[in-house]
């Protein structure tokens, strides 16, 4: 239960900084200081995940906590890798980054729910 509500909340609030900063990032005309900040918060939002994706496998969530452990490699490691893929209009990078960054904290909010059950009881461990 400690490890669904932290994992819950960390992925929310870790979600939402590195939104802002990333959003920063699009619009700032200088982001070196910002970004390596934006991406120790991406790494909590995917470490996050992570601790929710194994709660659900716990809980026996179905298929969620798989696509939920593929998400959180995959986000990172976009990230971290968009700057070298100058084949694609940079554009279409961003926007399927900050996509990417969504579908994460979707992620975790639909197993938070799962978990918790149609009226939010904690009927499962965690
Ligand atoms: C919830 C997760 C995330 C969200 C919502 C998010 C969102 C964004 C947004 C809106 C931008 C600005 C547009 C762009 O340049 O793409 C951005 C930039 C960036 N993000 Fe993320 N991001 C997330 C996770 C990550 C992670 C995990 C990493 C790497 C570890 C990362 C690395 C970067 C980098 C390097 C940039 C700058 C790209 C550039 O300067 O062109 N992001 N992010």
């Amino acid at each position: 239960m400690t490890a669904i509500k932290t994992g819950g909340w960390a992925v929310r609030i870790a979600g939402i900084v590195t939104l802002v900063l990333g959003v920063f990032i699009w619009v700032s005309p200088d982001p070196t200081a910002i970004r390596p900040v934006h991406m120790l918060a991406g790494i909590v939002v995917a470490i996050s995940l992570l601790v929710l994706a194994f709660a659900g496998f716990r809980a026996g969530v179905p298929v969620l906590p798989i696509v939920a452990v593929v998400w959180a490699f995959l986000l990172p490691v976009f990230g971290m890798t968009q700057a070298s893929m100058t084949f694609v209009p940079h554009v279409l990078i961003q926007v399927a980054h900050l996509a990417a960054g969504v579908v994460a904290i979707g992620l975790g909010e639909m197993i938070s729910m799962k978990i918790a059950g149609p009226k939010g009881t904690m009927a499962t461990a965690g």
